[in-house]
This record gives C-alpha cells, sequence and structure tokens, in this order.
C-alpha cells in the first residue's frame, strides 16, 4: 500500500505493443489502485539471450504509457531487480500472465502473485515474423561446434535451419535433433545444400574453410565460417572481394567477440578504462579428449589462431609492427604457439595450445590500472578492472546465455538484413586478414621452433633451452 492505494507491479517486453499486452495491462490495473508497468531493457534482453526485440526500449516505453493504462513506467535493467521495486514501491501484487505460472512464486514471500490469463492468438513472436520473414540457413558440419551452434540458433527468432550438410564419419542426425525438426533435409553435397538456403555456416577442419567458403560464395549464399578462414592473404582478399561483388556477408563466427561481456569490455577500454593499453597478455589451451595429434589442422595455431588473437585484433588493432611465433612441435604437429606482437606503443602476448594447458585468463595492462579476465576467458562473462587499490576494484557481470553461439548467430542475421552500419562495431577485413597474415607466416614455417623434449624438468636429459 502506498499513500492508502493498493500498488500492481507487472513487467514485460512489449514489443510491437498489440491487444494481448493491452487486455493484460486492464486487468493488471483491475487488481488495484496504482499499475506500475517494468519494461525490460535492450541490455537486460541482450544478457538474458532474447536477441529478437524489434523496438527500443524508448519506443516499447511509450507504447505502454500511450495507452494510459499504466500509472507508472520504468525500466528493468537488471536480474534481481524486481525484488528491489516491490520493496522500493510498496507493491501488494506482482501479476503477471498465464505464460509464466509458476515462475514467479518465489516472490510471494514479499507480496501477492497473480497470474492472469493470457490473451489467445497473438504475441510479439508472430508479429516479428509477419514483420520480418525468417531466413533459412543451412550448416555445413557436424562436429561439436555446429550441434551447438544449431541448438542456439532457435533463441533467434529469423534463423531458420533449413538443411544440413555433413562430411563423413560425421552424424547428421546430432543437428537435425537440435534443430528440432525430424525431416531436416541432409544434402548429399555442398552445392545441393546451397541451392536450398540463403546463408550457410561452416564448421570444418581449417584445410577446407578457403574451398567451402567459395562454393557457397558462388552459389549466391551468405557465409559464416568458424575462423581462421583462410591460409593466405590472396586467397582472403579474392573471397571478400567476391563477397562483396555479390552484396554477400562473409564473416568470421569468432563466437566471444559478440558476447555481452566483451561487448561492454571493449567499451569501457574505448571510453579510457584503463588509460593506455600497454600490454595484453592472454592463453587458449584445450587438452580435449577428441584430440588427434595424427592430424595437424587441429594444432594450437591452426584451429585456435582467430580466438586467440582477438584481443589484440580488436583493442590494439590489425597493424602490428612486428610479430613473431615460438612454436613447439610432436612431429608435424604443433601443440603450443606463441604469439608475441609488437604496436607502437604496445605489446601483446598470446598463447595456443593443444595437447596442453595452462592458466586461461587474461590480462590487459593500461597506463591507469589493468583488466582482469578469469579462465576462460573466451567465455567471459565476468571481469575486473583493478588499479593500485584493490579497494577500488569495478566488477563487472553479463551473463551469456547458452554457450553464447546465440549472439554471433543474431549477427550473421542482423548483417544478411543489411545492417552492416548498425549499433555495433564489428570485425572488419583487415582484422580478419591480419590473423591470415600470421597463418600464412606459420604455414610458411616462418616461426621459432623449441626442439623437443630436451627439457631439464619434463622427461629429457639434457637442458638446451631455458
Ligand atoms: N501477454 C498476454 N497475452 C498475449 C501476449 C502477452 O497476456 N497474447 C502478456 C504476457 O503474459 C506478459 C505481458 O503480456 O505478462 C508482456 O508479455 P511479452 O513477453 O512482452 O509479450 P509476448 O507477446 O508474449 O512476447 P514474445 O512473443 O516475445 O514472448
Amino acid at each position: 500500500m502506498r499513500n492508502g492505494k493498493k500498488v500492481v507491479v507487472t513487467y514485460g517486453t512489449y514489443d510491437m505493443f498489440h491487444h494481448g499486452h493491452e487486455a493484460l495491462l486492464r486487468r493488471a490495473k483491475a487488481l488495484g489502485d496504482y499499475l506500475i508497468v517494468g519494461v525490460t531493457s535492450d541490455d537486460f534482453d541482450r544478457v538474458r539471450g532474447k536477441l529478437n526485440v524489434n523496438q527500443s526500449l524508448t519506443e516499447r516505453m511509450h507504447a505502454v504509457e500511450a495507452t494510459g493504462i499504466a500509472d507508472l513506467v520504468i525500466a528493468e535493467e537488471y536480474q534481481g531487480q524486481k525484488i528491489a521495486d516491490i520493496r522500493k514501491y510498496g507493491v501488494d501484487i506482482f501479476a503477471i500472465g498465464s505464460d509464466w505460472e509458476g515462475k514467479f512464486d518465489h516472490l510471494k514471500r514479499y507480496c501477492d502473485v497473480v497470474y492472469l490469463p493470457r490473451t489467445e492468438g497473438v504475441s510479439s513472436t508472430a508479429l516479428r515474423a509477419q514483420a520480418a520473414p525468417k531466413i533459412d540457413l543451412g550448416i555445413i558440419g557436424g562436429d561439436y561446434i555446429a550441434v551447438r551452434f544449431a541448438r542456439e540458433c532457435s533463441h533467434v527468432s529469423d534463423a531458420d535451419i533449413c538443411a544440413v550438410y555433413t562430411f563423413e564419419g560425421q552424424d547428421a542426425a546430432e543437428v537435425c535433433k537440435e534443430v528440432g525438426k525430424e525431416d531436416l533435409p541432409v544434402a548429399a553435397s555442398v552445392e545441393e545444400l546451397c541451392q536450398q538456403v540463403k546463408g550457410v555456416y561452416i564448421s570444418a577442419s581449417p584445410d577446407q574453410r578457403e574451398s567451402l567458403i567459395r562454393q557457397a560464395l558462388t552459389a549466391g549464399c551468405h557465409v559464416m565460417c568458424e575462423g581462421p578462414m583462410f591460409f593466405s592473404r590472396a586467397v582472403g582478399e579474392e573471397l571478400f572481394a567476391l563477397a562483396e561483388e555479390k552484396g554477400l556477408v562473409l564473416m568470421e563466427a569468432t563466437k566471444t567477440l559478440y558476447f555481452p561481456a566483451f561487448e561492454r569490455l571493449r567499451w569501457l577500454l574505448e571510453s579510457g578504462a584503463v588509460g593506455e593499453i600497454k600490454d595484453i597478455r592472454a592463453s587458449f589451451t584445450q587438452n580435449p579428449s577428441w584430440l588427434n595429434k595424427g592430424d595437424i589442422y587441429q594444432g594450437s595455431f591452426y584451429d585456435l589462431a582467430s580466438y586467440v588473437l582477438l584481443p589484440a585484433t580488436t583493442f590494439l588493432g590489425n597493424e602490428p609492427t612486428d610479430a613473431r611465433l615460438i612454436c613447439s612441435y610432436e612431429g608435424d604437429f604443433c601443440s603450443w604457439t606463441k604469439c608475441e606482437l609488437l604496436y607502437p606503443s604496445a605489446s601483446a602476448s598470446l598463447i595456443a595450445g593443444r595437447g596442453m594447458k595452462t592458466e586461461g585468463d587474461m590480462v590487459i595492462t593500461g597506463t591507469l590500472g589493468y583488466v582482469y579476465v578469469p579462465a576462460p576467458w573466451w567465455k567471459m562473462d565476468y571481469f575486473e578492472i583493478r588499479g593500485e587499490d584493490l579497494r577500488d576494484t569495478k566488477k563487472y557481470y553479463f551473463e551469456c546465455a547458452g554457450e553464447g553461439h546465440r549472439y554471433e548467430a543474431f549477427e550473421f542475421m542482423r548483417r544478411i538484413r543489411g545492417g552492416e552500419d548498425a549499433y555495433l562495431p564489428m570485425q572488419s577485413k583487415e582484422d580478419v586478414l591480419a590473423v591470415t597474415d600470421l597463418m600464412e607466416r606459420f604455414i610458411a614455417g616462418d616461426v621459432i621452433r623449441l626442439q623437443q623434449g630436451a627439457y631439464h624438468f619434463g622427461g629429457g636429459e639434457t637442458v638446451t633451452d631455458r
């Protein structure tokens, strides 16, 4: 009760405001005397993985206000805000549509919780589908990354997986299961797949990527491919030119780049949160049970270069003045690559490892302080900005929904729709080609090669390198 008035609160996204929303607001208002409506903010929607919202927070709040039913319209910005609001506004009743039945029972400790009947036959999802038809996508590949990608696409409203192509020894059934379509067509060839869809996502061995990208672009499909996409700059430039000529999207699927936390970190660094960046240190190592050291393309730099170089290209730029690669091989398999990059006023030391393991955190050193991202930084949802006095540490948490592929899938859809210049500065062609340059050097053997098995601690008899 506030000033003798019974206070009711309700929350929602209210995208493309429709008569179901209005009916809900009227029912909620009828429960008391004063109605507060919480509208989810763009950020809150993004971190909870709701990536399909069409209208901005301002537009959605205005639509609610325009009904004249609400006495107060507020933004819902974070998880846990509902309890804070209930206390702050002296709420008596929390009301929400019956599609949420049981989901808010934990609020009964604070006020009454009422589930109101939902209006049949209308939803924002349906209106969005009418406004923007789905984009037919194909998946090339059937490894665990492709399976995850298929699963995550269900959270991107305009992505519709319509066909799949898998390589020898892979099971298409797993991808079909995740897509939720038992009758999902399994194409007999990449060519056949490309005829059925508008865009393709490619998860293939690094040595197959160039030719798959070329095939898909030639067939007129937009492409998002796991990186590194190219082994040589000449091929990279040629394929980017082909995409441009045909008006197609060609982008790398480096999912970390589109995580809410990575995006925030980028904004904070751009606005000088640690001063001028002087150094970046990061590692990405994996020792998975499926590793086959007989396949050189599963090696450290071949498969992980795009990820491990991401902090440098994003925060320091795509034009290092010097670079060196220090590699450790087991036969032809490169299990460890340390990439040292020099920029005019900064340096970076980045480690990729396959078949070895080290701490996977990241430190970005600046003139005013540093960023600490705990392992695994490539799945970041949390980071700290620290300074001289640890009491000044600022902690940031931005949930990453699911496995995070939904964010890159959303970006792919946005770019296909022609949203190139919209709110996010994306990975540029030159960012991609900066990785290609290093890949080209790596393949040419332009690396410092560590000797094998000769350390005093680690099995060998003699010490050859310290
Ligand atoms: N609501 C309703 N009847 C509908 C649609 C929504 O009563 N046909 C209610 C919801 O139960 C919720 C509020 O309106 O209490 C805001 O719902 P919101 O999720 O924003 O709308 P939806 O149309 O359900 O959106 P979406 O399709 O994105 O889930």
